[in-house]
């Protein structure tokens, strides 16, 4: 009986991790996609006609540091009101976890 509680405990301390981690992809989908592409190359008509950088180029990927992801996902883009302040709809964790989430749209993009 103690076995089962303490197994069942520890389930339920894990949960909150493993929805959080698949939730990502989903929250990137709903929030994310209509203006920035499935893979992050803004190939929308938003993304066209508000000129939005291909997350998925190296050199993006390497100009851009966490931090500078996360401030524009928390405060919206200095240049553009289209990119809004995420920070009052999103977690300080969900926000992180986009961050992470655009880094994983450079290994899509193909060797030269
Ligand atoms: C209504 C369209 C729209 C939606 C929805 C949107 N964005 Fe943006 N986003 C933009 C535009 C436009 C820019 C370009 C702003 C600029 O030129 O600085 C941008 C820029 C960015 C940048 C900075 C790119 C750079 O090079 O500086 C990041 C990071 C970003 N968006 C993340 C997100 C995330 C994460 C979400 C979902 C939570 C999201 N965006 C939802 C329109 C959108």
């Amino acid at each position: 009986m103690t076995t089962r509680w303490f197994l069942l405990s520890a389930l339920l301390l894990c949960a909150p991790a493993l929805t959080h981690a698949e939730d990502t992809p989903a929250l990137w989908e709903k929030s994310c996609k209509n203006c920035h592409g499935p893979d992050g190359r803004a190939q929308t008509r938003m993304g066209q006609k508000e000129s939005i950088p291909d997350m998925s180029r190296a050199t993006w990927q390497k100009a851009e540091s966490d931090a500078d992801i996360r401030a524009v996902i928390a405060n919206g883009s200095s240049h553009n009101p289209k990119m809004k302040a995420y920070k009052d709809r999103l977690t300080p964790e969900q926000m992180d976890a986009l961050v992470r989430y655009i880094r994983t749209f450079k290994t899509q993009e193909k060797a030269p």
